[in-house]
């Protein structure tokens, strides 16, 4: 895509925000964590909209709490209409992890989430939403 250039007049604590942001997260340049900020907000956007997105679920669970289990199994079946896939991986001998890609509506892969990260005895659970724009 062709790259156009523009001024951006910023005041000097804003400036340096941007510098420590730039060094913080290791951007080879400004322009690269503008277009780092200016996508995010898009996309974040989107989610405010109800727009198609894609993302991904991440949940950590210990799979001796059988219930844990079960009642993600059901949360799942009731979302399998934007549910690409589920990767389970055994991370330990009681631990598991599980990483199921989505693809819907911005509000229903939120709800999902919601409802398998807030399962009793979930460790931890993440969203991540993106968009292909
Ligand atoms: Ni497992």
């Amino acid at each position: 895509m062709l790259l156009k250039r523009f001024g951006v007049s910023l005041e000097e604590n804003l400036l340096k925000a941007l510098d420590n942001f730039v060094k913080k997260n290791q951007f080879p340049n400004r322009s690269q964590a503008i277009r780092f900020l200016i996508k995010k907000n898009l996309v974040e956007e989107k989610w405010e909209e109800n727009e198609d997105v894609a993302g991904a679920i991440v949940i950590v669970y210990d799979h001796h709490k059988r219930e844990v289990q079960n009642k993600s199994t059901d949360i799942q079946h009731n979302y399998h209409n934007i549910i690409i896939s589920v990767q389970h991986v055994h991370l330990d001998h009681h631990n598991c992890l599980e990483s199921i890609l989505v693809k819907g509506k911005a509000a229903e892969l939120k709800a999902l989430s919601e409802k398998l990260i807030s399962i009793k005895g979930i460790h931890h659970g993440k969203l991540v939403m993106t968009t292909k724009d």
